[in-house]
């Protein structure tokens, strides 16, 4: 079973929490896996064109084109994004936009398969993880698990600390480090990181009906699109 790990972070692999984490929970699920930093692609959302209507394939020729072959290809999907806004990084939401092209009549390409969505934030990213569950639902995608961990909040580290009147640390008085902070030198978003891939893990061996699935995330979806 492989799983296909995507960060929406535009931050280096090196300093994303989002990165680490993600990277934590792959190698903990003992699958096969392979992790993409969305960060140094170029490309676009969906642009309405409506050409992958007919052939189920996306007519747009950027960066996102060969990560086609690799989504279909993976049996499972890990989505991690920061949250940027109580929400999604335009990055992310750009590479799942694009993903309308396995929606349409008689595509099941993708429908059926498991996810896991993960996101970090400065104060949580509880927005992010929902954002990611719905949109995997409109590929008839099951998210099984959701992490929300908090990471690095970049008004610790922007340079003017709590000489700017409206940053985060004024208005709460929390003192900024002198480093970047590892988000995995906490011992609790190691172990939830390590549950989280284990157990993701554990329920690709044991193995699952892709058909009924599928048919589950479709009445999933429907009472989501209740809400909107
Ligand atoms: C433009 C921008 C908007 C942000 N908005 C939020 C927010 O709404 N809520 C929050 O908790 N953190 C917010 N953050 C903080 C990031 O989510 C946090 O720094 C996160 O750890 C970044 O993940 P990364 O290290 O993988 O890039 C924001 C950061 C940026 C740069």
């Amino acid at each position: 079973m492989k799983i296909l790990g995507i960060c929406g972070s535009p931050r280096p692999n090196k300093i994303s929490g989002t990165y680490m984490l993600l990277n934590l929970i792959l190698k903990s699920s003992g699958c096969e896996h392979e992790l993409i930093s969305l960060s140094s692609l170029k490309f676009s959302g969906c642009t309405a064109c409506m050409r992958c209507v007919k052939d189920n394939v996306c007519k747009i020729n950027d960066d996102f084109t060969p990560l086609r072959e690799k989504i279909l290809d993976a049996d499972a999907y890990l989505i991690g994004s920061p949250n940027y806004f109580s929400g999604l990084t335009s990055l992310m939401h750009c590479f799942l936009e694009r993903w309308y092209q396995f929606r349409h009549q008689g595509a099941s390409l993708v429908w059926g398969k498991l996810a896991v969505a993960a996101g970090v934030g400065g104060f949580g990213a509880v927005p992010v993880t929902e954002q990611i569950e719905k949109f995997m639902a409109y590929s008839f995608i099951k998210t099984v698990d959701k992490i929300s961990m908090n990471g690095n909040p970049s008004c610790f580290y922007c340079g003017y600390g709590k000489n700017c009147p409206v940053g985060i640390p004024a208005l709460t008085g929390v003192e900024c480090p002198d480093q970047i902070p590892d988000i995995l030198a906490n011992p609790k978003v190691r172990e939830e990181a390590v549950r989280v891939g284990k157990d993701f893990g554990a329920l690709l061996a044991k193995g699952y009906n892709r058909e009924l699935t599928a048919i589950e995330m479709q009445e999933f979806l429907m009472t989501k699109l209740k809400d909107v």
